[in-house]
């Protein structure tokens, strides 16, 4: 078999999407750092998502000095772009609003910022995009980023560790209060249609409940937890529930349509505090609901995904020399490897209902809003 022939590779650009997750100037330190040190290309950070391609000027350059000190700092020092289409821009022609693809100029703008690769790091929707460019002839790798957890593909994505950490850490601060004032304390955890962030804090931070939208709930199920807790001689409770958790005859609680503004997705919120008047209805207790928002995105991420972070940009680099375009830096039994985005794209991973963590929380008594098999409670 003919060997295979390199790519020429000098310049490289790196983008962030989508919502910000802790990790990501850890991927754009040890991409950049591997890219000067072991290959000698010239690295450039795209702004704002993609819009370094669109509009040339919003480009920066990254040095060996513009990434020192960057491992623990959160969010992103490129800024992220997680509304709209990227590939789209409202214009006006003849009086009338239209919209215009803005592809071909990025792929000239491609060529015209003299790069010959083209790093992006974001979540589903973002591969999605990457797979896009890279039809369109820009050879392109991409980083798994999202503290929701749900890209297929990956076993972990980096910022969801952190997110855990956080929610955990507040739950721990829950529990005091909730034990003092003897109430039912609930939690509102992101993670977009998947459970992860609820299930895997919900258990490191002991709580009773945990909603998640995998296992759409029975109102009687969770309030006849509380109330047989109480009977028990707990006198209060702790429910983590996912932003995207329904009951089993309900809707998904949506705080905004996607037609109003330029969000691009549907955004879920609202779950704790109508939970909170369910339970007080039903069991005359006193429920509070705290919404943890984006303090789950933000700040220093843990050592686990600092690590995370460190390899997969690592790999990116070595993606790129050995012309693995088209594919994503991914986690599988402890190892990245490169995976083709046809396998990662219109995918989600989601919790398994049966699965084993579920079934080990369930026979230590956590209620998931069904009815346990594991224990007589
Ligand atoms: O995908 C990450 C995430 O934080 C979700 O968990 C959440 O639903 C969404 O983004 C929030 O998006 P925004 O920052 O646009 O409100």
């Amino acid at each position: 078999m003919p060997a295979q022939s390199l790519p020429d590779i000098h310049r490289i650009a790196i983008s962030t999407s989508g919502g910000d997750a802790p990790g990501l100037n850890a991927v754009i330190r040890g991409f950049t750092k591997a890219a000067i040190l072991k290959y000698r290309w010239e690295v450039v950070g795209l702004l704002n998502g993609l819009e370094g391609l669109v509009d040339t000027a919003k480009t920066i350059p990254l040095t060996l000095e513009a990434v020192r000190g960057l491992l623990p700092r959160g969010g992103t020092i490129l800024g992220a772009a997680s509304h709209g289409n990227p590939f789209q821009r409202s214009v006006v022609k003849d009086g009338q609003a239209v919209e215009e693809d803005l592809r071909p100029q990025m792929v000239k703008n491609f060529r015209y910022l003299g790069l010959d690769a083209l790093v992006c790091i974001g979540g589903e929707g973002t591969m999605k995009i990457a797979a896009d460019l890279g039809e369109r002839g820009i050879p392109v790798v991409g980083v798994p980023k999202t503290i929701d957890n749900d890209l297929a593909g990956t076993e972990l994505t980096f910022g969801f560790h952190t997110a855990v950490q956080t929610a955990m850490e507040a739950l721990d601060r829950l529990q005091t209060t909730a034990a003092s004032h003897h109430r039912v304390m609930i939690l509102e955890l992101m993670g977009r249609y998947a459970g992860w962030i609820a299930l895997m804090a919900g258990i490191a931070g002991d709580a009773d409940i945990i909603l998640i939208p995998e296992i759409p709930f029975e109102m009687n199920e969770v309030v006849d937890a509380v109330l047989k807790r109480n009977r028990r001689g707990a006198s209060f409770s702790i429910i983590v529930v996912a932003e995207g958790a329904r009951e089993k005859a309900g809707d998904l609680h949506v705080m905004r349509c996607a037609s109003e503004g330029t969000y691009a997705n549907e955004r879920l919120g609202g779950i704790g505090d109508w939970l909170a008047e369910k339970i007080h209805e039903q069991t005359g207790l006193e429920c509070r609901s705290t919404t943890l928002g984006h303090i789950q995105r933000g700040g220093s991420p843990i050592a686990f995904d600092r690590i995370l972070a460190t390899k997969f940009g690592v790999k990116a680099t070595g993606m790129i020399a050995k012309g693995r375009f088209n594919h994503l830096a991914v986690l599988e039994g402890g190892e990245i490897i490169a995976r083709p985005f046809s396998e990662v794209v219109g995918r989600e991973k989601n919790v398994d209902p049966e699965g084993q963590t579920v079934r080990y929380a369930e026979r230590m008594g956590v209620n998931f809003g069904r009815t346990n098999r594991e224990v007589r409670l």
